[in-house]
């Protein structure tokens, strides 16, 4: 049986275009296993994961945990604000208290950058970066790129666009590196304060004029504005953001052509993205939300083949 080349998902950067490959295939399997009537697989009945969220996180968390249980895995959830965390506890001394009691595989979403590779260095666990800070979050990538391929056939080939907070996002980070590997052109749009300097030595065009960019996309893939993360503004007023980079209807009835939208949630309705387009047949967020189990459970599964072969 073919096997990822990676003991750990850390980031899209350390995966071969193979990988993400096999992930797909794995994933279309198990994306037939969650539309039966009996949804589960006994396939993961001896293995136990945590899943630490040390940041917010609704779809995430829930995608894996619906993963990791459709494939019988026994799982423990832990969130940061109900632990010893609160009470200075360091990041190793928790990780490792938790596989004390015998866990084969760590799912951590963190707000600093690198926390997920610091871990693997450090637990004897398989680790799975669900988001590290504005870094990487791989899952993401995975599953807008499988959405992606589902509509459209191929990610090869395909321009995509991302729009929006570049600068704040693991999201963005993760997608460049996925849709490089794949084959696809990319560019970013977004006002300049929201696009990192050198971006482009990423083998990627910047494109600031929003009306361009959806000319040239087949793929408009939307990211939050991440006020969280912003210690200063970034831009003058969020009506000023929505004038220049909201996407909305009357943008795209203007292109004469369909494109695809994307957006890896949770919206701000009305600032990057009206609602009309959001909830309108260009998008494809809730597919995204169905593919989001089918591709984590295909990670979670093909890094614990690797553990029951050891
Ligand atoms: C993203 C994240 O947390 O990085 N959301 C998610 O995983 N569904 C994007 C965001 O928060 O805007």
């Amino acid at each position: 049986m073919k096997q990822l080349s990676v003991p750990h998902l850390l980031g899209i950067k350390n995966l071969k275009r193979e990988d993400l490959e096999l992930i797909y295939e794995t994933a279309d399997h198990f994306k037939e296993v969650i539309n039966r009537p009996i949804k589960k697989v006994p396939s993961l009945r001896d293995i136990t994961i945590a899943n630490l969220f040390f940041e917010n996180s609704t779809r995430t968390k829930l995608s894996f945990e619906l993963a990791e249980k459709r494939l019988s895995a026994d799982v423990i959830n832990f969130s940061a604000s109900q632990s010893s965390v609160k009470k200075g506890e360091t990041l190793i001394d928790t990780v490792n208290n938790i596989l004390a009691m015998k866990v084969d595989m760590v799912v951590m979403r963190h707000p600093n950058v690198g926390a997920a590779e610091f871990l693997s260095q450090h637990v004897e666990a398989r680790i799975i970066n669900a988001g590290d800070g504005t870094h990487e979050h791989p899952t993401q990538a995975i599953l807008d790129t499988y959405s992606i391929r589902e509509k459209l056939g191929s990610v090869t080939g395909k321009n995509v666009v991302i729009i929006g907070d570049v600068l704040h996002s693991r999201v963005a980070l993760s997608n460049i590196y996925a849709l490089k590997l794949l084959g696809a052109k990319v560019k970013v749009c977004g006002p300049p304060s929201l696009i990192p300097k050198h971006i482009t030595s990423l083998g990627i065009e910047v494109e600031y004029n929003l009306e361009k960019a959806l000319q040239w996309c087949d793929v408009a893939n939307i990211l939050r504005v991440q006020h969280e993360r912003m210690d200063v503004k970034y831009f003058p007023s969020t009506r000023e953001y929505t004038q220049l980079y909201g996407v909305n209807m009357h943008l795209l009835s203007k292109l004469g052509k369909e494109i695809v939208v994307m957006h890896p949630g949770p919206i701000n309705r009305g600032v990057e993205i009206t609602s009309d387009v959001a909830d309108s047949g260009h998008s494809i967020i809730l597919n995204q939300v169905e593919n989001g189990v089918a591709t984590r459970m295909a990670v979670v599964y093909l890094l614990a083949q690797q553990i029951k072969r050891e």
